[in-house]
């Protein structure tokens, strides 16, 4: 098992004790990017929801100050919430419309968000190496973000 998948099967349980059913998801989510970030030392890991105006607004997230409001289609996040789908990026610099919320960021996972089978904003993962993410990663995130269901 490599490194990473072993580090991922220690936050699955770490996350599924973490979360609580008596809080709201504004708390879970907090401990959720906080766990995630704690784990790895991504640069930045946070949470953007789609609010009334139908953008991508900034919601809990551990790291350095954000871009508050994404529009639909735009940058990694908005094209995940687009296309509905996990957007694995090695070189953010190569990502046509790609949002620099820092200029530290050089590679970027976006994962749909869902609650109840909707989609209602997207995790943002983003790290200050290249080539980050991969296959594993989308597959732990999607199935890491199933806790907050
Ligand atoms: N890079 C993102 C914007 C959000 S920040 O990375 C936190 C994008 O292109 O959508």
């Amino acid at each position: 098992m490599s490194e990473k998948v072993f580090l991922y099967e220690e936050l699955l349980k770490e996350v599924k004790e973490l979360m609580d059913p008596k809080c709201g998801d504004i708390a879970n989510m907090a401990n959720f990017t906080a766990a995630i970030k704690n784990k790895f030392n991504f640069w930045w890991c946070g949470f953007y929801l789609i609010n009334a105006n139908n953008e991508l607004e900034l919601g809990p997230f551990q790291g350095p100050t954000a871009c508050t409001r994404i529009g639909f289609g735009k940058g990694v996040c908005g094209s995940a919430w687009q296309q509905e789908k996990t957007i694995v990026v090695p070189d953010v610099h190569q990502f046509e419309g790609h949002i620099a919320c820092s200029s530290v960021s050089n590679s970027e996972i976006v994962v749909p968000f869902y609650k109840k089978g909707k989609l209602i904003g997207v995790l943002d993962i983003d790290s200050e190496h290249y080539n980050t993410f991969d296959e594993n990663d989308a597959f732990f995130l999607e199935r890491l973000l199933a806790y907050l269901d």
